[in-house]
């Protein structure tokens, strides 16, 4: 992961606060958070790695937040980090045509692990919220944490900050059972009710530990690469190589002498598709639901959108679930 502090960009008048109860977004659902606020959205689009951020990539990426609102996406994932602050002023500039300045939306943004000192915390908040147009979000994670800097000023800052309503819920993300267990110390009134982790059926067994301890204390999993970028969409399924370009993309996802395994099963997943009569990644999307996780898509195109959520409206089988579970796992019975 690499930082790049976001330059500072003109305040933009706050639209508005969100309200505390959002109505329900029936496309998608929500879940209800452990310490009473909003409702999280069952599954959400994620606004990091959306190209390069030239001119046509942001006329996309506005077109893939409107089209996604459009289809009652109502949880966006953002950051500090990404695009160097232009994730999150699309998102509000977005949000902010759509009807009635979207007071629905579910908006979730992280401050950087290299502003986890208390001072950094509010700035970085505030000017999250400078870019976002709002007086409020209603998740504010933890992007990553750093063992330099201790956990006891973070948290404090950011209940600072839940009390004075700037944030409606605190979160997390890519903390391991430790840190979740020492952060759960440092805190006084409020409760860390999200844990943000790469999670797909591929990318499992390192957040296993993680998964039980979450719902042992009533953490949300917001599972990121659920889509295990594209690859449990089905791309670069065809032909017996490994393109240089998959080798490229899944780098970051698993040891690249896993990956010819990781096509095979793959491939697996996609014929229980075709015979089940659901889209691949509707197996890889409620695979997770029923993990209990709220999955956390990238989308780069708006067709892209269309079909994740026609591939979220349709649930397969517990049976056709447990295959898949077992197909990933490389069980071969
Ligand atoms: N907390 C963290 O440290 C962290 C880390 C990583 C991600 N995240 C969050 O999680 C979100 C999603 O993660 P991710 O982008 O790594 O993984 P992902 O959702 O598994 O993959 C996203 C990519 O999959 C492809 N894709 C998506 N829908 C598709 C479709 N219908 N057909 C074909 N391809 C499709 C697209 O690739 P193309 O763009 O190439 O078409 C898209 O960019 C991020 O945006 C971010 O919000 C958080």
């Amino acid at each position: 992961m690499t930082a790049k502090t976001p330059r500072r960009a003109p305040p933009r008048k706050p639209r508005r606060a969100t309200p505390a109860a959002a109505p329900p977004t029936p496309a998608v659902g929500t879940v209800p958070m452990g310490d009473g606020s909003k409702p999280h959205p069952r599954l959400g689009l994620g606004l990091w790695a959306l190209g390069r951020w030239t001119p046509e990539d942001e006329a996309r990426t506005r077109a893939v937040i409107g089209r996604a609102y459009e289809l009652g996406v109502r949880w966006f994932d953002t950051a500090e980090v990404y695009g160097g602050g232009r994730s999150e002023r699309l998102l509000g500039e977005v949000l902010d045509r759509a009807a009635a300045g979207a007071p629905d939306a579910y908006v979730a943004t992280k401050v950087s692990w290299e502003h986890l000192r208390p001072a950094q915390v509010r700035a970085s908040l505030i000017d999250s919220l400078e870019r976002l147009g709002r007086r409020s979000v209603d998740l504010y994670l933890i992007h990553a944490p750093d063992p330099r800097v201790p956990l006891s000023g973070t948290l404090e800052a950011l209940e600072a900050l839940r009390t004075e309503g700037k944030v409606g819920a605190i979160g997390v993300s890519n903390f391991s059972v430790e840190d979740l267990e020492h952060a759960s110390k440092e805190l006084s009134a409020a409760r860390i009710v999200v844990n943000q982790v790469r999670y797909n059926l591929f990318a499992r067994e390192e957040a296993d530990p993680v998964r039980d301890y979450c719902r042992a204390h009533g953490i949300l999993i917001e599972a990121y690469t659920p889509l295990a970028r594209g690859l449990l969409h089905g791309r670069y399924l065809e032909g017996k190589g490994v393109p240089k370009e998959v080798q490229q993309v899944t780098r970051r996802l698993f040891e690249p002498d896993r990956l010819p395994e990781i096509l095979e099963r793959a491939r697996a997943l996609r014929e229980l598709a075709r015979s089940a009569g659901v889209p691949l990644a509707s197996i890889a999307l409620h695979w997770l639901e029923r993990q209990g996780a709220a999955p956390v898509i990238g989308m780069s195109r708006p067709e892209q959108v269309d079909s994740n959520l026609a591939a979220w409206a349709v649930r397969p089988t517990d049976d056709v679930l447990d295959r898949a579970d077992a197909i990933a796992r490389g069980d071969r019975a």
